[in-house]
């Protein structure tokens, strides 16, 4: 016999046809006579209705029959007489694939704390809540692959383990082999990383960019998705330390294009949630009601499909770095000091609470901010005409701030030295990097999107820490 996942045994009207399904019990209630067997397999939110008469089933089986254990059951498909389910299997027979023990099963058919499931991660998956966030995951991972596919990008494997900092923000894990206890030194007594495995020091990248604009030269469009790194030590629920980042990249692109295929990114990734993920998405937006139940009603989120929607039907604002500051200037919190860091002048450092101003406050919309002072951003970018400002954008979201952050890119040999130059970026390091400046070097734009905080967006989920299977953030990477 077959066997049928539940996603497709639920909405099966093949009465009194005979079906095996396999699964862990999610609960088990009932009589001495018969006993329900609600079973889950993971592909989707509904349990299957297992009825088990105790005249076909022996007292063994059932006794072993708890919470997370794992069932194999042969039976026939019948339409269901009791409400919330199309049909259920009258089992013939239950074999136990894997016991669970009652009184030590972490997952009880019962609320359970974010905390508490966080600690628990090697079960949360058997929550219908963590089912729920795989599921989307997933969803978002293909619609992105799918965006960039059907729009002729080619997608690149940037390598995980470099020798570069792309963001020259020195926030990166190490990797080597060499003896912590006793490491080769040279004659000035530093750490001598020649004799390291790959010869020279080397990290985890917090950026598949810079390999992304060598392939983009050459093959026009490009696109990675990928792990990146950062021994930041942000203890907030916007960072981890292991996160995954989507960088298209561009040739023969401005920061106008680079914007434009940020929108319509974004917009088709929500629109495909909104397509298949409608059951996941109901019960996250029910969550998120019954967690802001407490909250004043001033404080409490759009509805999440509302929300969805809304950044579907609404053109991003887009305004410059000197525009927004003089928003923030200007605005009630600053003015009252309400804001943790007051906005004083031209060339400060946005934060979380002042993108989240613009964003829930004062536009309503999500913001793309472009123009940055080149002091606060990256080598790489275009340095605008007015030798203050460089061409970024970042695309600023409800509840999260900062979800895109890109630029065009510096083409000009020259200009790129000097700004490395000023910016103490090593060259000899970089002498791929730069040789694309001398080799048919051409405009190009490109943008990193933190795949979890398009999660958060998606899903609800106030940390990022529950839209990641296994979180790694300063102190913890169990798992
Ligand atoms: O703004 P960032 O640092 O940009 C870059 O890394 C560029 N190289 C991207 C590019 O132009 N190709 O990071 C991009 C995005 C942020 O906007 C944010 O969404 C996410 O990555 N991000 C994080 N997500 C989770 N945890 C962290 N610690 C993150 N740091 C950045
Ligand atoms: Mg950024």
């Amino acid at each position: 016999m077959k066997r049928m996942n539940v996603k497709d045994l639920i909405t099966s009207t093949q009465f009194n046809e005979e079906v095996l399904v396999k699964g862990w019990v999610r609960t088990i209630r009932g009589s001495k006579n018969v006993s329900f067997i609600a079973l889950n397999d993971g592909s989707c939110m509904a349990n299957a209705q297992i009825v088990a008469d105790s005249e076909k089933i022996p007292a063994e089986i059932l006794d072993k029959t708890h919470s997370g254990a794992a069932l194999s059951i042969e039976g026939q498909l019948v339409e269901s007489k009791g409400k919330g389910q199309l049909n259920e299997v009258l089992a013939t027979k239950i074999e136990v694939l894997g016991e669970s023990n009652p009184d030590e099963y972490p997952i009880q058919p019962k609320r359970h704390t974010l905390e508490f499931l966080r600690e628990n991660a090697h079960l949360r998956f058997r929550t219908n809540l963590f089912g729920a966030i795989t599921r989307v995951r997933h969803a978002m991972i293909f619609a992105i692959h799918d965006f960039f596919n059907h729009r002729g990008f080619y997608n690149i494997h940037s390598p995980i383990i470099t020798g570069s900092d792309a963001e020259g923000a020195g926030e990166m894990f190490k990797v080597t082999t060499l003896d912590m206890l006793n490491p080769p030194k040279t004659e000035t007594g530093e750490v001598d990383y020649s004799k390291d495995f790959f010869g020279k020091a080397t990290n985890l990248t917090v950026s598949g960019q810079l390999e992304a604009e060598l392939a983009a030269l050459a093959m026009s469009k490009v696109y990675t998705f990928g792990p990146t790194f950062r021994a930041e030590n942000s203890n907030t629920s916007r960072h981890l330390a292991e996160f995954w980042m989507i960088e298209p990249e561009v040739a023969f692109a401005d920061n106008n294009d680079n914007m434009d295929l940020a929108e319509a990114m974004l917009k088709y990734v929500v629109q495909y949630a909104l397509d298949n993920c409608a059951e996941d998405l109901e019960f996250l937006e029910q969550r998120l009601k019954n967690e802001e139940k407490q909250k004043p009603e001033s404080e409490r989120s759009m509805p999440l499909v509302e929300k969805l929607k809304f950044v579907l039907e609404n053109d991003f604002e887009r305004i410059t770095y000197t525009e927004a500051i003089d928003i923030l200037k200007k605005s009630k919190p600053n003015k009252k000091k309400k804001f943790d860091y007051i906005i004083e002048e031209w060339g400060a450092d946005m934060q979380s609470e002042h993108e989240r101003f613009l964003v829930e406050k004062h536009f309503k919309k999500p913001v793309i901010i472009t123009d940055y002072p080149k002091g606060i951003k990256a080598f790489y970018m275009k340095q605008n005409d007015d030798g203050k400002t460089v061409a970024a954008m970042d695309v600023l979201f409800p509840q999260i701030g900062e979800i895109i952050g890109g630029s065009q890119r510096e083409e000009n040999y020259d200009k790129l030295m000097t700004r490395m130059k000023e910016m103490d970026i090593p060259e000899e390091t970089m002498w791929w990097y730069i040789d694309t400046r001398k080799f048919g070097t051409v405009p190009h734009a490109g943008y990193g999107l933190g795949f979890e905080r398009l999660l958060l967006f998606v899903t609800g989920m106030t940390n990022i820490r529950d839209v990641i299977p296994f979180p790694r953030f300063p102190k913890n990477a169990e798992f």
